[in-house]
């Protein structure tokens, strides 16, 4: 199963082309990882592009997307599910989605300041939760838990009927999956990054691969031995293409 990948397209910032090139890629099933596009016109824009993909079309959520429904974060499943059904796609973080013995769980994931790399002082934690309220429209960091428990709970639902499951999770989860070429790690925005609490899906038997994104750098990491991709959009690497 051929598997074309992509996350952060931010089109409002880098255009179309791409997407009109990942419509066009033969492959049996597109993955949209989350940050396609931050307002509601790109987004119906974006996804009128995608639609023409042939196969089967699977999407799940970036922060983008959750913070253009506004403040109530983890409540617009219904909504969203409705907006990506009419271009043809299903809403992972709504439901997984099983193809041929493959599944397909995933969601947006969350943070919870886990990837902060220096010691989280008072004063830091004061000011992150400042930030939280402002730029996040969130009061504390629970939903990076909502996310870990739904992923846990799609694979135990998908697993007996599954050979392989294949893992999106658009925040990152491991300290390597940041940026390494930085001399001071004291960046405060590390703590809205994601959450070390999702390497535990990647312990599970029948977990075959890995999707995440946010970080806005493509790479590969291992977790529990399984395979990660980070799909993020670059202009020298649009998209990725994978095997299962
Ligand atoms: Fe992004
Ligand atoms: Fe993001």
């Amino acid at each position: 199963m051929k598997i074309i990948a992509v996350s952060d397209a931010h089109v409002e910032r880098h255009g179309y082309s791409a997407l009109e090139e990942i419509a066009e890629t033969e492959a049996d099933v597109l993955i949209t990882g989350g940050d396609i596009a931050h307002g509601n016109g790109p987004a119906e824009k974006a996804y009128s592009i995608f639609s023409s993909f042939p196969g089967i079309k699977l999407a799940y959520l970036g922060n983008h997307e959750l913070s253009s429904m506004g403040p109530k974060i983890g409540q617009h499943y219904q909504e969203l599910d409705a907006f990506y059904r009419n271009y043809g796609f299903r809403l992972l973080d709504a439901s997984p989605f099983t193809l041929e013995g493959v599944s397909f769980i995933a969601n947006s994931g969350w943070f919870d300041f886990s990837l902060y790399r220096e010691e989280i002082t008072p004063e830091i934690l004061a000011t992150a939760k400042r930030m939280m309220n402002i730029a996040y429209k969130q009061r504390d960091t629970s939903f990076a838990e909502t996310c870990f428990e739904k992923l846990m709970e799609d694979y135990a639902n998908v697993a007996p009927e599954s050979e392989k499951v294949v893992v999106g999770i658009h925040h990152i989860f491991m300290k390597e999956m940041m940026r390494q070429d930085i001399e001071n790690y004291n960046n405060i925005r590390d703590m809205f990054l994601g959450s070390t609490i999702y390497k535990k899906v990647f312990s599970r038997e029948k977990v075959a691969l890995g999707l995440t994104g946010h970080t806005h750098i493509p790479g590969e990491f291992k977790v529990h031995g399984k395979e990660i991709y980070n799909i993020s959009y670059t202009k020298n690497k649009p998209f990725t293409v994978l095997e299962i």
